[in-house]
């Protein structure tokens, strides 16, 4: 058996509209670059479809199949209050019948708004740890397992982000969709812009691409951070995608450093919005009519508008936008949006 075949037998249950939309934004190519602009498009998974779409859902595909084999009857993940993987836990977790627990980081906000709304709406058991840090978070969510196994419960931890082997084979299946439209578009070879942040897609991208290769389409990867140093993330790319490679019994590995991460268009930190983001949110909205939002996907395309404003790309070279959702969060900023610039 291929590769190819062993990944496409890994347990999976059926949740994202698929294929998503694969089009051109030629308006927004002209706005960025004028006469000299390439072929801009956009690989639609804000429109994965549940509960207003996004990324995570692919990665649900494969986690929810794994909890629902090894009889798992509780989910449980973490995120910030604004997290889009929590908010498509919660919408798993409806769909299949599992209890949902989402131990947010910090403190509660106050009053539900956004991603965080459409928790409660979902039904999820929402809590905040009180703390911040990764690993004392996943302390609590470790207690809360063995409390709940000693009621009964079998409950399921999803670690930040879904960024776990189980969860990038998501974005290694989602490449081969992506390159049967490329190629079916005359794209044969491209670099892929994607926002960066538990670094568990880029990871399924980066394998998926190497699948991929084999099949004809020749794209490279570009992440864009939203949080962390270009090494971190890289190293996390790597560990992860490797550990998918191993999960299909494949032979491909990479090293960090193969893997391109841009870090200078996080600004101040993560979920801060930037001028770039904002700016870049407001030109695909306005050319397009697509949303962006600004913790992921702004900053990510504010990277690809600085690329291409800088003259990487040549007039009509294809580059694609991985447009990775995040809507839900817009409504928390609308004060950067309406603030006299
Ligand atoms: C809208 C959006 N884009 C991109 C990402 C980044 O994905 P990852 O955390 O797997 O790097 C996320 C993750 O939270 C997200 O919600």
């Amino acid at each position: 058996m291929t590769d190819l075949e062993r990944l496409e037998r890994m347990p999976r249950v059926p949740m994202a509209a698929l294929p998503t939309r694969f089009e051109e934004a030629p308006r927004m190519a002209r706005a960025i670059a004028g006469d000299k602009a390439p072929s801009l498009y956009l690989k639609r998974d804000d429109l994965t479809g549940l509960a207003t779409g996004g990324n995570k859902t692919r990665k649900l595909e494969y986690l929810v199949a794994d909890a629902i084999k090894g009889g798992y009857d509780i989910l449980v993940t973490t995120g910030a209050a604004q997290s889009n993987h929590a908010r498509q836990t919660a919408a798993a977790g409806a769909k299949y019948g599992l209890k949902v627990i989402l131990v947010l980081e910090g403190e509660d906000p106050g009053p539900p708004q956004g991603n965080h709304l459409l928790d409660v709406i979902l039904g999820a058991d929402v809590r905040f740890a009180g703390v911040e840090e990764d690993e004392a978070v996943w302390g609590k969510m470790v207690a809360l397992r063995d409390e709940l196994a000693s009621q009964g419960r079998k409950a399921y931890l999803i670690p930040v982000g879904g960024s776990v082997p189980i969860g990038a084979l998501g974005y290694a299946t989602a490449v081969l969709e992506l390159a049967d439209q490329a190629l079916a578009a005359g794209v044969k070879k491209a670099d892929i812009y994607i926002a960066s942040g538990s670094a568990g897609t880029q990871a399924g991208v980066e394998l998926g691409l190497r699948l991929a290769h084999r099949q004809g389409f020749d794209g490279h990867c570009y992440g864009v951070s939203v949080s962390h140093r270009a090494h971190e993330i890289a190293a996390e790319v790597a560990r992860i995608a490797n550990g998918t490679a191993e999960l299909i019994g494949s032979d491909i590995r990479l090293e960090p450093g193969e893997i391109d991460i841009l870090d200078q268009y996080v600004g101040p930190g993560y979920a801060v919005a930037t001028p770039g983001g904002i700016e870049a949110i407001e030109l695909l909205a306005r050319s397009e009519g697509v949303l962006l939002d600004p913790v992921y996907t702004g900053k990510a395309m504010a990277g690809l508008v600085d690329q291409v404003r800088r003259g990487r790309y040549g007039r009509g070279e294809p580059v694609i936008f991985w447009h990775t959702g995040g809507v839900p969060a817009l409504f928390v900023y609308a004060e950067e949006f309406t603030k006299k610039r």
